[in-house]
């Protein structure tokens, strides 16, 4: 999970400011072919660093529908459904979700594909300028979604390890150095180790739990560094208590405020974990975002982003529309830029944008010490 948002006057702002830019996109958009027939020939800096995206459901652009063991995908009606001609993509999404819009933010179309997609088509080169790794139900810990048959953080950066040595093999070890150093790593996980904790009904305490997650947290940041990245873009844990799926379990339909500590507490632990590794780390450049706060922000004041619901699911069935996934038979919901929740997890996509935005371009209260612009920008 990861949706959510900002100041709604810095939100206007950007919108506005996204609307002249679409514009004066429009008007240069002819006199720039002209140009890009020359300057194409001379250079490639134009071209945005590549990116390599790794988490769960909420940065996930299809992997899942790769694995064929799995239950856990969207590859189906009605997910995609505002997306370009209506498609199910495996986006736990009615259309884009927040790794597409943190991309487009950075000049992308959308985000990179798959690991899979691209090694079944052979596009190996292809990787060097970005990869998603994300796996929907995965987590920091192996043994979450493990009977799930999803691709775990390790598993995830395995496959990472194997884009890197490509990259070394073609390019030579110091441009791949260099390709690796200016690369943005941006991971979005967490959220699958906490839900696992209650629905196994630990007994581990709850400080030592969050230990455990850290402890993980930090050996995966570890090793994507070894491999040479340097720049991080780490989204932290929702209130995932607020989800539609958990707030079911409350009589009143409010958020199951246990989970939501946890989900406070990842936070906290997870600021202190990063400024430790940066100060460890040579080179090592982060931004963390609060999605806990952007989101409960969205939540405490639904009307400033024109939301009318901000408990009830889209897409789905029953109490809230949380009962079910969302599906070709679930009741599905007309005005989706309305809702947060797309599914019973899932924010929609315009929720997703708004997240995005906040990442990218927002304040300390909601992303440190540095926003994902800044971070894009070193
Ligand atoms: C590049 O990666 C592919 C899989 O991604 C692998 O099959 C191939 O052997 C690698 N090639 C080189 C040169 O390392
Ligand atoms: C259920 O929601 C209410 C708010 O509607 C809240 O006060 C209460 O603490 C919640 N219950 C649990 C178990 O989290
Ligand atoms: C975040 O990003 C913008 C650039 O998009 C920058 O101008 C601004 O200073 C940053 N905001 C804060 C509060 O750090």
């Amino acid at each position: 999970m990861s949706w959510v948002v900002g100041g709604a006057k810095n939100v206007k702002k950007i919108v506005d400011h996204q609307m002249s830019s679409i514009l004066l996109f429009i008007f240069v958009g002819t006199v720039l072919t002209i140009f890009q027939i020359s300057s194409a020939i001379e250079t490639s800096n134009g071209a945005p660093p590549p990116i390599f995206i790794f988490g769960d459901s909420t940065a996930d652009v299809g992997t899942n529908s790769f694995l064929p063991m799995t239950k856990i995908h969207a590859d189906f009606p009605h997910n995609g459904i505002d997306f370009l001609n209506s498609r199910p993509t495996g986006r736990f999404s009615n259309g884009f979700n927040t790794a597409d819009f943190l991309c487009k933010l950075m000049g992308r179309q959308r985000s990179p594909q798959p690991y899979l997609f691209l090694l079944k088509a052979g596009l190996t080169k292809r990787m060097f300028s970005g990869v998603n790794f994300a796996s929907g139900a995965s987590g920091l810990l192996d043994v979450t979604g493990k009977d799930l048959n999803i691709l775990s953080m390790s598993d995830q950066i395995k496959q990472f390890e194997t884009v890197c040595s490509n990259l070394t093999l073609v390019k030579g070890p110091e441009a791949a150095k260099d390709i690796l150093a200016k690369s943005l790593i941006a991971i979005s996980i967490g959220s699958n180790d906490i839900f696992g904790y209650f629905e196994t009904q630990s007994t581990m305490e709850p400080l030592v739990f969050i230990d455990s997650l850290m402890t993980a947290y930090e050996y995966h940041i570890n090793a994507i560094y070894e491999l040479g990245a340097r720049k991080f873009g780490i989204i932290s844990v929702p209130p995932i208590g607020c989800c539609p799926s958990q707030r079911i379990h409350n009589t009143t339909g409010g958020c199951l405020e246990i989970e939501n500590t946890f989900a406070r507490a990842f936070y906290t632990s997870l600021d202190a974990l990063l400024k430790k590794l940066a100060s460890k780390l040579p080179g090592m450049k982060y931004a963390l975002g609060n999605s806990y706060e952007m989101t409960i922000n969205v939540i405490d004041h639904p009307q400033l982003f024109n939301f009318k619901s901000v408990d009830t699911a889209c897409c789905g069935e029953g109490f809230l529309n949380a009962e079910k996934i969302c599906t070709p038979q679930a009741k599905l919901c007309s005005d989706r830029d309305s809702y947060l929740f797309w599914d019973l997890y899932h924010p929609t996509q315009y929720a997703s944008e708004l997240a995005a935005m906040t990442l990218y371009n927002g304040g300390p209260q909601f992303v440190t010490p540095i926003n994902f612009s800044q971070l894009a920008a070193y």
